[in-house]
């Protein structure tokens, strides 16, 4: 009667050290700095602005700022389960193309034609900064 576990809530959107680690975070401020460079929350991804959409060619040329916000959200609900979210300035634009696309071919991620290619031009847009 005395034990309640309040510690259970983690949230499922975040399954990343640096943001359930944000409360307690006493000695581990430099640990924080190294996980958030290598991963992020949704709350920590950059939003897109008009100049990013502006930036975007080929395959993506005439995508809105609304379709990044779009991929913005999709990769944050759809490719941080089973992993930290990386956050987008990881990786080169050509290397998130292929990622994503093997998360689906390999990885087994369900997503459809639209959603991978939503995702693929935010992080291409973001990390091409
Ligand atoms: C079904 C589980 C699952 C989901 C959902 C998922 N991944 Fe992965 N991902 C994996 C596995 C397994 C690996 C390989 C892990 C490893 O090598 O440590 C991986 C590795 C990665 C890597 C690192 C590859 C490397 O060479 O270091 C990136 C980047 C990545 N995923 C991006 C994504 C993106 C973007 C999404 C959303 C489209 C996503 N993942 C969704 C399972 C998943």
């Amino acid at each position: 009667m005395k034990e309640t576990l309040t510690d259970q809530s983690g949230s499922a959107a975040c399954s990343v050290l640096s943001c359930k680690q944000g409360k307690r975070a006493r000695a581990g401020i430099r640990w924080s700095v190294l996980v958030l460079a290598l991963s992020a929350c949704e709350a920590s991804l950059p939003r897109p602005v008009a100049s990013d959409a502006a930036r975007l060619g080929g395959n993506f040329a005439g995508s809105s700022v609304a379709d990044l916000e779009q991929g913005r959200t999709l990769y944050s609900s759809r490719c941080g389960s089973c992993h930290a979210l990386r956050a987008p300035a990881t990786e080169t634009p050509d290397a998130w193309r292929v990622e994503v696309h093997e998360m689906r071919s390999k990885k087994g991620v369900h997503l459809s034609d639209d959603e991978e290619r939503r995702i693929t031009a935010y992080l291409v847009s973001i990390s091409s900064r």
